[in-house]
């Protein structure tokens, strides 16, 4: 009961500062952003309507206003200040998944976690979820608006000062959870070498190959059904998950039993059509894109490694880098016991660690 109304505080005030130590300062703030993308008239559509025909197309041009996290270590601590990671997270999940906003979860936190080691972030909302814009119609919010919007913080970022006193950055690093990373490669498809991402630090997301091991989409459900008091009167297209326990090792040991307590406290929505293009996307090719990327997936990844395909990291590199023929550099890492999400289990201090090597080697570059 407490997390549940901890969680409802947040979300009513919708603004909070915290201090994760004396080196350490993040606010909430609102991004509205410009979004002027096409979409398959059919929300059902598979590959988002990067296959369609111009006639099965509509344009969706619209202003949304993204809800984010910004976290920035004083000055004195700041390692590069010309860098910013931009934190996606994945479906159903919020910007919250970068920090769980509790203190009994505070090592669980990316954000203070890299923050105390001189890197800025920030975490956003997706369009549609947490404390971002919920268009009142699902089939607005698929693939080519969710990643259009993320596309467009990343070019306010470079452009435009986010809060008085923070210059423009002169870099992003986007790293992306699951169908978050999914939003990231979405935008590498489109924007190829124009790419506002310096760098892609790309979690809990490989192809899902041939056999499209996703669940089916009877796994989830419209999140009005699911929980009438808070999404009652939502489009039925707006859908979420009984149970995330999937997301964590199948070892119960692994993790927290009240993590998997208060990730059902914080889940949110996402949308049909997204669950859907997850899968059609993973198996397009990245043909245009120049930065360097990586991918970090656990091996007790429920979702992505069942049948033990991530057990051979050299040839799950092998079937993953040709889908990024361009990159700059291409690698693929393991990390050693992780489930889907690798920030909320035991383990979690590992994958900080090697994100947090992937972001300083990126930003030197
Ligand atoms: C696109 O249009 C062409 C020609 O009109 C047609 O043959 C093709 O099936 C269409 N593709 C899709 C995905 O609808
Ligand atoms: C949602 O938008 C689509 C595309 O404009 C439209 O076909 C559909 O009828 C809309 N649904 C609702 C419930 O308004
Ligand atoms: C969630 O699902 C798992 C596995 O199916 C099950 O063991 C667990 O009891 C479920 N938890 C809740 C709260 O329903
Ligand atoms: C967080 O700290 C607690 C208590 O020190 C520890 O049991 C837990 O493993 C830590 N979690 C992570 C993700 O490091």
């Amino acid at each position: 009961m407490l997390l549940c109304a901890l969680f409802v505080l947040f979300h009513l005030f919708g603004e909070f500062y915290s201090v994760f130590g004396a080196s350490c300062g993040c606010s909430s703030l609102v991004i509205p952003v410009h979004v002027d993308v096409l979409v398959p008239k059919d929300p059902m559509d598979e590959f988002a309507g990067l296959k369609s025909n111009a006639s099965d197309l509509r344009r969706v041009d619209d202003i949304y206003d993204i809800h984010g996290v910004f976290c920035r270590p004083d000055r004195g601590s700041l390692q590069n200040p010309s860098v910013i990671q931009l934190l996606v997270h994945g479906f159903s999940y919020t910007s919250q998944y970068w920090s769980p906003p509790v203190e009994e979860f505070r090592n669980y936190s990316y954000a203070a976690f890299s923050c105390a080691r001189g890197l800025p972030s920030l975490a956003v909302d997706w369009l549609g979820v947490g404390l971002s814009t919920r268009p009142v119609n699902a089939s607005d919010v698929q693939y080519p608006t969710v990643a259009g919007a993320v596309s467009q913080v990343a070019i306010h970022l470079k452009t435009a000062s986010i809060l008085p006193g923070v210059p423009p950055f002169r870099k992003v690093i986007g790293i992306g959870h699951s169908a978050g990373s999914g939003a990231l490669t979405f935008n590498a498809i489109v924007d190829g070498a124009r790419s506002p991402f310096d760098a892609l630090i790309l979690t809990g997301d490989i192809n899902l190959g041939a056999g499209n091991m996703l669940p089916p989409l009877s796994i989830v459900t419209p999140a009005r059904d699911d929980t009438p008091l808070r999404w009652g009167n939502i489009d039925p297209g707006y859908v979420t998950w009984r149970n995330r326990s999937i997301f964590y090792p199948a070892d119960p040991t692994a993790f927290s039993p009240r993590m998997l307590e208060f990730d059902g406290f914080t889940k949110d929505v996402a949308t049909a059509s997204m669950f859907v293009q997850t899968a059609g996307l993973s198996t397009f090719t990245v043909q245009q894109y120049t930065g360097p990327v990586v991918k970090i997936v656990g091996s007790e990844d429920q979702v992505l490694c069942a049948t033990d395909r991530c057990g051979d990291v050299a040839a799950l590199t092998a079937s993953e880098r040709v889908r990024w023929p361009k990159a700059r550099s291409f690698e693929v890492a393991v990390e050693q016991g992780s489930g889907h999400d690798p920030n909320l289990d035991f383990k979690a201090q590992g994958p900080f660690n090697t994100f947090v090597g992937f972001v300083n080697q990126f930003s030197s570059l």
